[in-house]
């Protein structure tokens, strides 16, 4: 005979196994199931394209559910679009991902405060953001005009800002309202993961451009990570930043196109792996991330740059 409490103990393990050992029908994939995101709500800024949008396809093919924010809502349609499709193709044995649309410009307060407070009504919570949207701009400091560099601050920094305030208040209320409810079983609190998208050029200066505005900016954002990391660390959410090296992605095109010169022949010269990253090959990075597969990690910046930083 058990007693009433063990009992409870004995289900709450056996129901946390079970969550644990989930396997998606078909997926014939073996891998630690820590890594799944089945059953999270994730929201990722800037995933019209580039690698918000990378980021967001290797969420829902980790099976979480969740919202797609950037500028325009036919950027948003046209990102989740595509997802859609490539997961049709590359994991047809799964259901088709829950992920909407939301138009949002992450400088604008209000309208960040909105769309948050619609994601967390349409799908009941927010479990994992990262803050993808972002620009870069190249000029020399003497010549850098101050209403373009408030506008790169406005972007990398405020946006990012922002986007972790709200995103943070949802996680915060959830965990103290889940922590209330399982309190006599012991249940662990819901909490949440934020991933800050950084740059290595938040850790070094990139040559041979000039962009002190933008490094200054990926600088903030790293420390703005450690920061909140230390505040809702109690709160049981975990806050990150993910650096990455020169990825081929629209918005470094735009900049090689911009500058009129290949200046990526030059950049490869400096990375020990001899190439540029493609966007695809952050998915690994960014998931294990957010997974509880990365439970004591936080208040780190992971840079993933080919070595770039290493020289
Ligand atoms: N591509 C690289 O080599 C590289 C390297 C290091 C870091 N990063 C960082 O990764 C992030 C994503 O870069 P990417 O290469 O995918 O860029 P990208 O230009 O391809 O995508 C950025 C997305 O952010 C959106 N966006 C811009 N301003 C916005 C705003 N105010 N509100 C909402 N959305 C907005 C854009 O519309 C776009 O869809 C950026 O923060 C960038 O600094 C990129």
């Amino acid at each position: 005979m058990y007693s009433a409490a063990s009992r409870s103990v004995r289900q709450t393990t056996a129901h946390l196994f079970a969550r644990c050992w989930v396997r998606t029908p078909g997926r014939g994939v073996a891998t630690l199931p820590l890594f799944s995101l089945e059953g999270k709500t994730c929201v990722v800024t800037g995933a019209g394209r580039g690698l918000g949008k990378e980021t967001l396809t290797a969420f829902a093919r980790s099976g979480a559910r969740g919202a797609c924010i950037d500028l325009t809502l036919a950027s948003c349609n046209s990102s989740i679009s595509h997802i859609k499709s490539h997961l049709r193709t590359t994991a047809s044995d799964l259901p088709e991902p829950d992920i909407r649309p939301y138009a949002c410009d992450v400088t604008n307060e209000s309208a960040v405060q909105s769309t948050f407070a619609q994601i967390a009504h349409d799908f009941g919570g927010i479990d994992i953001l990262v803050t993808a949207a972002g620009i870069v701009d190249n000029v020399e400091a003497e010549r850098y005009e101050f209403e373009r560099w408030k506008k790169m601050v406005d972007v990398n920094l405020h946006g990012s800002w922002l986007a972790a305030r709200e995103g943070g208040k949802y996680m915060i209320r959830q965990n103290e309202r889940d922590g209330e409810i399982g309190k006599e079983e012991g249940w662990k609190k819901r909490g949440g993961s934020i991933v800050f998208i950084g740059s290595m050029s938040g850790n070094i200066c990139v040559r041979p451009q000039k962009q002190a505005g933008y490094n200054a900016t990926k600088a903030a954002v790293n420390m703005l990570a450690k920061s909140l990391a230390t505040e809702w660390a109690t709160h049981n959410i975990r806050v990150n930043s993910l650096s990455p090296g020169y990825i081929a992605t629209d918005l470094i095109k735009g900049l090689l196109k911009k500058e009129g010169k290949d200046l990526s022949q030059e950049w490869v010269k400096h990375i020990p792996m001899g190439r540029m990253a493609h966007p695809s090959e952050f998915q690994g990075t960014v998931v294990w991330m957010v997974s509880d597969a990365a439970s004591y990690l936080t208040g780190s910046d992971i840079i993933v740059d080919g070595g770039y930083t290493a020289y």
